[in-house]
């Protein structure tokens, strides 16, 4: 659905989005994740024919972003960052605008108008539809906004940052309406907030500095997690060094940090990615007569690895600008 080749955009000397190639199938819903200034907006733009790349190429639904712009723009809903939106307007008036603006047959406009309304829990209370646009809160604009996306029922759809400005209750049900909008329609979606894009999307992007730096469904990626794993576990009968001292004899065993509070030792134990220590942990407990209270294994978050990967981004970024100096 959507193709992306070798993508390049220069702002004059910054280079905000280097290089990037990635492909969207059908019905798919994507996370385009990333710190601020990544070049997640900027990609977004260019997809969206708001701006041409510097360089290489992106076609939507089949057409070119660049020779074949209109044919983009129909089969594409564009919701940006900050929301255009006439404030001397009313709801209704303005949906009906865009309708118009959209092609949509006279006679349709109203139901199409309804449909979105509905959707983006617009039509309660009743009187939301007939209030001016600049007197809405933020986050009733940010429906509107999504609202106008949809009036022509696009096959891909690309939001900004679709949740920034909602309160939680509504960052949940736009999680599900995207979700829902999910089973008909193409998504692409922006955020900084893994936590958000992991439970909606079935496919992240992470990008840093302009570039792609992982890309994977979030559990393949969280399994990808490198880095060493770490135990925990609460250990009583022997001195904490004496205990902190064998277990370090461990083999595959790096770090060892005690902290001990009313008897009990609590060890961390970092060691190597392949290597699962409780056996080793809970084998020496029991041939030592030690207690064990607690033995369990941490593995790294998706959270981690996105700091990980976006902190290295952003090293190599510097060298490159330092060496360009
Ligand atoms: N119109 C512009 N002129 C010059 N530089 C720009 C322009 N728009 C963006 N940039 C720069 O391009 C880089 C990428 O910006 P972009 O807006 O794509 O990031 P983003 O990933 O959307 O970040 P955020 O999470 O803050 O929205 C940044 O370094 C930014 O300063
Ligand atoms: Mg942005």
């Amino acid at each position: 659905m959507i193709e992306v080749e070798n993508l390049t955009k220069w702002y004059g000397p910054v280079c905000a989005v280097d290089n990037i190639s990635f492909r969207v199938e059908k019905g798919m819903i994507v996370g385009f994740l990333g710190p601020n200034g990544a070049g997640k907006s900027t990609t977004m733009k260019i997809l969206t024919c708001y701006m041409p790349a510097t360089s290489g190429r992106a076609s939507v639904a089949g057409y070119d972003v660049l020779s074949d712009s209109m044919n983009v723009r129909r089969n594409i809903g564009y919701m940006p960052e900050s929301v255009p939106l006439y404030p001397e307007m009313r709801v209704r008036e303005l949906l009906m605008f865009r309708a118009a603006l959209r092609d949509i047959p006279r006679r349709q406009r109203r139901s199409a108008v309804d449909r979105v309304a509905e959707r983006c829990w617009l039509s309660r209370p009743e009187d939301m539809m007939r209030r001016r646009v600049g007197e809405l809160s933020r986050g009733y604009r940010q429906r509107v906004g999504l609202a106008e996306v949809l009036l022509h029922n696009p096959p891909v759809l690309v939001l900004d940052e679709p949740t920034i400005g909602l309160d939680p209750a509504q960052i949940r049900a736009m999680r599900e309406l995207i979700r829902d909008l999910g089973a008909e329609h193409t998504v692409i979606l922006s955020s900084h907030i893994l936590a958000q894009v992991e439970q909606t999307c079935n496919h992240l992007i992470i990008i840093a500095s302009g570039r792609i730096a992982a890309a994977g469904a979030p559990a393949e990626l969280r399994q990808r997690v490198v880095g060493p794993s770490r135990i925990i576990a609460e250990l009583r009968g022997a001195e904490e060094a004496t205990l902190v001292e064998t277990i370090r004899a461990l083999p595959g065993v790096r770090d060892v940090q005690p902290s001990t509070s009313d008897g009990w030792t609590r060890l961390a134990v970092g060691g190597d990615q392949q290597v699962d220590l409780r056996t080793e942990v809970s084998a020496l407990a029991a041939a030592r007569g030690w207690q064990l209270r607690e033995l369990r294994r941490e593995v790294g978050s998706l959270e981690d690895f996105f700091v990980q990967i976006t902190y290295e981004q952003n090293v190599r970024w510097m060298e490159r600008m330092t060496k360009s100096a």
